[in-house]
């Protein structure tokens, strides 16, 4: 595994501008995830926009890693049980339902912003809404630690706690990952580990935080579409996903836009100065994992409810 090679002040100009368009492909699509609506329509839409309003490309349309068969939809849709790489088909979203979009796309001077969002359908489960919220803060708690010179296994110890914690499991097969000029570049961001371990983050590096949240076991099983990766034992999966820079002061999250839920409670005061200022720019409300499908009803940006 070799190092990853930190960003110039260009490439994390671009990669600001990259990440922020595919944050706000959620914000767009976020009141169309609704009880009745395809997560087939949901990528349709989506693709939509990218293309004609922020002539952007979808990273994930007939993405083919070595061994894979093209992927065939512009965004990642993974529902219940479904833990990441979900492909959007006909099936009606159900009240209930628990939805992970996932959204990379290339900007026009091409660079690739990663984010995803859990978004739940009508009322969920106590059960279901403590996995989304708690699977929320581990993203969180991941970032906070996220400065120059502290280590990668800060960032995975910090998430795998939390879950564990809370007596939920981590999934251990998928991770975080470098992201600039490429969609998957080093290093891999483990979502479990050691304090002190790993590689010393230094400044202009750029990578997701994206742990995936089961319920049950950690133990996860491949359909045979080939891509949609489920929980072994059924249960359910929660993901978010932020792509972030090592800043000079601590962490710069990218992937941040008008309407993304902010920060939980449980990391406030724990952030770095430029990332709680560039947050309380977005908006003053904070975010309730509850309140993520209702509309936004200001402008200047309120997640309403
Ligand atoms: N966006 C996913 C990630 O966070 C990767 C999706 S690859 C796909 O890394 F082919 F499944 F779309
Ligand atoms: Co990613
Ligand atoms: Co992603």
């Amino acid at each position: 595994m070799s190092k990853p090679i930190p960003k110039t002040p260009e490439e994390i100009k671009e990669m600001r501008t990259a990440c922020r368009l595919a944050a706000e492909v959620l914000d767009y699509i976020t009141p169309f995830v609704r009880t009745g609506v395809t997560t087939a329509e949901l990528d349709r839409l989506c693709r939509e926009y990218m293309e004609k309003t922020q002539s952007t490309v979808s990273a994930t349309l007939n993405y083919a890693p070595p061994g894979y068969t093209p992927y065939p939809a512009s965004i990642c849709t993974s529902l219940n049980h479904q833990v990441c790489h979900g492909i959007p088909g006909e099936k009606p979203l159900k009240k209930g339902d628990i939805l992970n979009i996932d959204v990379t796309v290339i900007s026009p001077a091409g660079f690739f912003g990663d984010t995803s969002r859990m978004f739940i359908v009508g009322e969920a489960s106590i059960l279901a809404k403590r996995l989304c919220q708690t699977a929320y803060e581990c993203m969180w708690l991941g970032i906070a630690a996220v400065r120059p010179g502290a280590h990668l296994g800060d960032i995975g110890h910090a998430i795998q706690r939390h879950a564990e914690g809370n007596g939920f499991s981590v999934v251990r097969e998928f991770c975080g990952h470098g992201i600039g000029r490429k969609f998957h570049e080093e290093p891999q961001v483990l979502h479990f580990g050691k304090p002190d371990t790993g590689i010393k983050l230094q400044p202009g590096m750029i990578f997701t935080i994206e742990p995936m949240i089961n319920a049950g076991k950690a133990a996860i099983s491949e359909l045979s579409d080939g891509w949609t990766i489920v929980t072994r034992d059924r249960s359910l999966s929660a993901q978010w996903e932020h792509t972030v820079l090592v800043a000079e002061g601590g962490v710069e999250v990218l992937s941040l836009s008008a309407a993304c839920p902010l920060p939980p409670k449980l990391v406030a005061g724990t952030l770095a100065t430029a990332t709680a200022d560039a947050i309380a720019a977005l908006s003053p409300a904070p975010c309730h994992v509850e309140a993520l499908n209702t509309h936004r009803v200001q402008s200047p940006p309120f997640m309403a409810g």
